[in-house]
């Protein structure tokens, strides 16, 4: 008699305990390492090869097996059954150009104190000209790339924006978002949006003028930033609303929160501010508010789950270019150049083995990560990881998680959602 999992279930291995990925109901289930080892030792042994089955100790062994069976996730079969040639998972195609952001200049009317930009009014590192600009986004569209942000800095602080929104539209983008402060919008601006199905996306830092301002370090600003947010949404515009937590509003998570729902935006808990820029200073890091953690139950599915092997779960097909020419994998990976689209062609870089590692910065390739079974379930935010290391290595594994996957244990005592966790003993499974 054999065992198998079934074909759309993937038994990935960790250093210390393993994981079946159910890839039909998503859900990804934790495994021990004496389950590790018989699964692993089915794959190549009928079963009389590797139990006894009069042995009441190899009894759960077996029980183990009926339990996986009736969770539908694999099958005794009498006969060694054959290879299956029908593979659980889509092939991945090699990554390609999906989205760009422009970062049109680096200066800006606010100031605000975790600004990964770095941006302010006196900050001017501007030297891609307005053709280069209006050639990108030909040259960006033809190597694939199908939605757009036009970011900053504060990129309607750029004179020519229209012109280069006009241009997203004629090219045919799918997408084009404008990520901006508010502070400067004025109503031929939103008849502007409207006609060329521009998204916008914009920043509140609390639901007051007083804390707002204090980060934005521009008076008024928060006055200026809700009337130009009422006006979009009188208008039907499309718009985001972010939020970013630090230590001077890390009280105003509920009333953001409030207020986008009364505002009948998206809700989304804000994020926390990222160690990039003037970001990174200890002293804006909040102690009342911090984001999830990562930690179980991990999701999967067919198409996420063949890419996490091949490619990098988020920066695959991204690109940012800075205001200096820059291209850089995302805006907050600001140390990783790509290439320079002032000195070199946008096809290049795009071709090029700096842009090409980034976006195959699979887990398997990050430290600790390459070794935990959760590898090809769990996000992953290069940047932030690479932020929060205190070498700043590209590679470092990510602060968030506690997980250690040399012990099996999680440091904050979360339990592995497991299956199996206490009746299969480690070791042999050899009779
Ligand atoms: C750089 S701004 C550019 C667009 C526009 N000027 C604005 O502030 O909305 C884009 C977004 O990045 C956020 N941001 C800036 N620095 C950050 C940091 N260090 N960590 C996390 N988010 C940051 C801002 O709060 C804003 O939501
Ligand atoms: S976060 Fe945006 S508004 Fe604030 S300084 Fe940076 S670019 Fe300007
Ligand atoms: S961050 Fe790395 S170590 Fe932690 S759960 Fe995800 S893959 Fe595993
Ligand atoms: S999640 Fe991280 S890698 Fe992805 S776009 Fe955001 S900052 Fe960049």
């Amino acid at each position: 008699m054999y065992y198998r999992l079934q074909n759309y279930c993937k038994l990935v291995e960790g250093a210390k305990r393993g994981a079946i990925y159910n890839l039909q109901t998503g859900k990804v289930h934790s495994i021990n390492q004496g389950a590790l080892g018989l699964l692993t030792a089915c794959r190549a042994k009928a079963l009389e090869e590797l139990l006894d089955f009069k042995s009441p100790q190899d009894q759960i062994f077996l029980d183990f097996l009926h339990r996986l069976t009736e969770m539908g996730l694999g099958s005794f079969f009498i006969n060694q059954p054959s290879p299956t040639k029908k593979e659980a998972t889509p092939p991945v195609n090699p990554p390609k150009l999906e989205f760009i952001w422009l970062e049109l200049t680096s200066s800006c009317n606010n100031q605000c104190l975790h600004c990964y930009a770095t941006s302010g009014p006196t900050s001017c590192s501007d030297l891609v000209d307005h053709k280069r600009w209006l050639e990108l986004i030909t040259e960006a569209r033809t190597a694939g790339a199908s939605a757009i942000q036009l970011i900053g800095g504060e990129p309607l602080l750029y004179r020519g924006w229209r012109e280069l929104i006009e241009k997203a539209y004629h090219e045919k983008y799918d997408f084009i978002e404008i990520f901006t402060n508010a502070t400067l919008i004025n109503d031929d601006d939103i008849t502007f949006f409207k006609h060329y199905n521009v998204n916008i996306a914009t920043t509140i830092y609390a639901d007051n003028a007083a804390v707002h301002d204090s980060i934005t370090l521009n008076e008024g600003s928060f006055t200026k930033t809700f009337t130009a947010i009422n006006k979009l949404l009188a208008s039907g515009i499309p718009l985001r609303i972010a939020s970013i937590i630090m230590k001077p509003n890390e009280y105003e998570v509920e009333h953001i929160m409030k207020l986008c729902a009364n505002l009948g935006v998206e809700v989304t808990p804000p994020d926390v501010v990222r160690p990039t820029g003037r970001g990174e200073d200890d002293a804006l890091l909040p102690t009342a508010y911090a984001k999830q953690p990562i930690k179980p139950p991990f999701y999967t599915d067919p198409i996420s789950f063949a890419k996490a092997q091949c490619q990098h779960s988020c920066l695959s097909g991204k690109i940012a270019i800075t205001a200096s020419g820059d291209v850089i994998p995302c805006i907050f990976a600001r140390s990783e150049i790509c290439g320079n689209i002032l000195q070199t062609p946008l096809a290049e870089v795009l071709n090029g083995p700096l842009l090409s590692d980034c976006w195959h910065t699979t887990k398997d390739k990050i430290e600790k990560c390459q070794h935990c079974e959760y590898r090809y379930a769990c996000t992953d935010c290069r940047p932030l990881a690479q932020g929060s290391d205190t070498k700043k290595r590209w590679l470092a594994c990510s602060s968030e998680c506690s997980y250690n996957p040399y012990t099996g244990e999680w440091k904050d005592g979360t339990l592995c959602e497991t299956i199996v966790n206490s009746i299969i003993p480690s070791g042999s499974t050899q009779k």
